[in-house]
């Protein structure tokens, strides 16, 4: 397990960016964390830094949005699970793992059916929106603390940003 400190959207951006250059067709990156944490964010920088046409938004009523790459590579799948209350429901979204970069918001307790192993982000903002009397920033940038953690084989002895996530 790795825990970083990410103090701006634009550093959030560039963490996305670092996980992208690791990433393989068949890998699952599972962000958690509460509204507004910042995993919209992450996956913005990471989908980028992959090539995507266009760019992630935080989809409102579209559970799993395919971005092809048309300079080649496996396409990034970005899912918001929020409205998802069952597992299943997951899996009958059909989507291509073996084929593509599949990257879940509101990830926990959604991946064992689907995927042997993930890339967990889970982001929490300590302050909580607390920034003390002469820290304010702005526009609401307020630091995030990040862990990765790697599940199964595939994340040995993997790093990201010069970390290893084992
Ligand atoms: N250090 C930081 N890292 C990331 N985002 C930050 C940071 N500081 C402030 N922000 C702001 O917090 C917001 C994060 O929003 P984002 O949509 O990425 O969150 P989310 O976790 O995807 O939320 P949701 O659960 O609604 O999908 C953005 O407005 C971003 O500019
Ligand atoms: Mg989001």
């Amino acid at each position: 397990m790795t825990r970083l400190s990410v103090g701006t959207p634009e550093q959030m951006e560039r963490l996305g960016a670092a996980i992208a250059s690791v990433l393989r067709a068949g890998d699952v990156v599972a962000l958690n964390g509460e509204l507004g944490a910042g995993k919209t964010t992450l996956t913005r920088g990471l989908g980028d830094a992959l090539g995507i046409r266009g760019t992630v938004t935080s989809p409102t009523f579209v559970l799993a949005r395919t971005h092809p790459r048309p300079a080649g590579g496996a396409p990034l799948v970005h899912v918001d699970a929020y409205r998802l209350t069952h597992p299943a429901e997951l899996d009958d979204l059909d989507i291509d793992f073996e084929g593509s970069i599949v990257v879940v918001e509101w990830a926990a307790g959604m991946l064992d059916a689907v995927a042997d192993a993930w890339l967990q982000v889970d982001i929490r903002r300590p302050m909580g929106g607390r920034v003390s009397v002469g820290q304010e920033t702005d526009e609401g940038v307020e630091p995030r603390e990040v862990e990765l953690t790697g599940h199964g084989d595939r994340w040995a002895g993997v790093e990201v940003a010069g970390n290893r996530l084992d």
